[in-house]
């Protein structure tokens, strides 16, 4: 038979695995559940314009890495390639533009055309979260606070938080300037995308990655100077609540963020087993236009990527929640055993029991070693003989003692001892 694999960036998640995804979900959900946050279930596609309008047209991921497409009626729709976007359109229709704050969290798929590499999937997942309505400093200190919370809880010990501030919409010009005036300087040396940067975007300079840049970025001025006392103070109190709250973090004036919404705080999450340039969780402080609104919303959110959290967790050999082992495996040799399993492997479970069994013709010793592999606590087993006298026998798999049981009593001493 030919092998099937998915395309490429996307995977299967096997049972094996699921179980790892299963404890993140629930971690976050038990964590952010404390903070005050509900979970929000948004679509997976949407009309084309909340991305464009929401991420900004000018970014790398609404000009180059979207999967759009046009519905029977020939409108463009997309598919998610982050849930902010999805998350503020969904608010607008609640009393959140009124100024009531409103707290989600979401997890699910996104899709971003990107080149699949190690931790960088076309498919990928995000747990993340979005605060929306209010703009204070201690609101995005407490949303970090809460991503550090939940990494501990999720087994992630070492996480690396940088952050900066982006400042306000006002604060851009004359930091551009400063920015402008140096790099212009230097712009025959660095690399041909910063060269396009300069004119188009000149805050993603700040983050090229490649070699020839770097002794340039690291040595340009501070734009920080140039922002208002206000924007300046906003940060400041992030830094100090930061502080007070526990939560290691180093600043960087070179984190901007691919996003085009981000306003005041931004930050990043790295850590060591991935390398620098992998972050495992990212964002900030935003404000979001969204199609019909006259007035951008405010919100402040991050999203964490479920595959790179999973990488992190086996590096750091984090524990992997045990997989679902069956109370009882039950073992039936003839049809007729087989049809009185089915029926009480039906009323165990509906009684909360996890039970495993063998629906098909297959040898004693088979089914054993089945048995055997499920891990189950207890087999029960029931030949042609056990059915003439209406008995079956239940055998403890740790230490081997086995009983005969009735059949009129066998449902009860079941639920009683597996
Ligand atoms: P982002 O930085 O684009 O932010 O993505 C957040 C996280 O998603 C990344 O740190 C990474 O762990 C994961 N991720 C992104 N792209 C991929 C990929 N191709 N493969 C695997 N993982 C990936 C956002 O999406 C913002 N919406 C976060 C946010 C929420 N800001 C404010 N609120």
């Amino acid at each position: 038979m030919a092998a099937f694999a998915p395309p490429p960036g996307t995977a299967d998640i096997f049972p094996a695995e699921s179980g790892s995804w299963r404890f993140l979900e629930n971690t976050a959900a038990k964590v952010f559940s404390a903070y005050g946050y509900g979970e929000l279930r948004t679509p997976i596609f949407e009309y084309t314009e909340v991305f464009q309008r929401g991420l900004g047209g000018e970014t790398e991921v609404v000009q180059k890495e979207m999967y759009t497409f046009e519905d029977r009626g020939g409108r463009s729709l997309t598919l998610r390639p982050e849930g902010t976007a999805g998350v503020m359109r969904a608010l607008t229709n609640t009393d959140v533009a009124n100024g009531t704050e409103q707290r989600v969290f979401y997890y699910g798929p996104m899709f971003r055309g990107e080149r699949p590499s190690a931790g960088r999937r076309r498919q990928f997942h995000q747990i993340g979260v979005e605060n929306v309505g209010r703009c204070a400093a201690l609101i995005d200190a407490e949303c970090i606070a809460m991503l550090h919370n939940f990494l501990i809880s999720a087994g992630i010990t070492g996480a690396v938080f940088t952050i900066n501030t982006r400042g306000v919409a006002a604060d851009r010009a004359p930091a551009e300037a400063v920015l402008r005036e140096y790099f212009s300087k230097h712009i025959n040396e660095m690399c041909p995308d910063c060269r396009t940067r300069l004119e188009r975007n000149i805050w993603r300079i700040l983050d090229c990655k490649q070699e020839c840049c770097q002794p340039i970025i690291d040595s340009a001025p501070s734009y920080l100077d140039s922002f208002s006392e206000e924007s300046k103070a906003y940060f400041e109190e992030v830094k100090a609540a930061l502080t007070r709250l526990n939560v290691p973090f180093k600043v960087s004036s070179r984190l901007v963020r691919g996003l085009d919404y981000y306003v005041h705080t931004v930050f990043e999450v790295t850590h060591d087993a991935l390398g620098e340039q992998i972050a495992i969780a990212g964002g900030g402080r935003y404000e979001l236009f969204l199609p019909g609104e006259k007035r951008p919303l405010p919100g402040v959110g991050f999203a964490t990527g479920v595959e790179r959290l999973l990488m992190v967790r086996e590096a750091l050999n984090a524990p992997v929640p045990d997989a679902a082992k069956a109370d009882c495996y039950l073992i039936g040799l003839g049809a007729a055993a087989r049809m009185e399993n089915l029926i009480l492997a039906d009323t165990l479970r509906k009684a909360g029991k996890n039970i495993a069994l063998e629906l098909e013709e297959r040898s004693f010793k088979a089914q054993m070693r089945a048995a055997n592999r499920s891990q189950a606590a207890y087999t029960l087993i029931r030949g042609e003989s056990e059915m003439e006298q209406h008995i079956a026998i239940v055998k403890k798999m740790d230490d081997g003692s086995q009983c005969e049981v009735a059949d009129k009593d066998l449902e009860k001493y079941l639920l009683e001892h597996i």
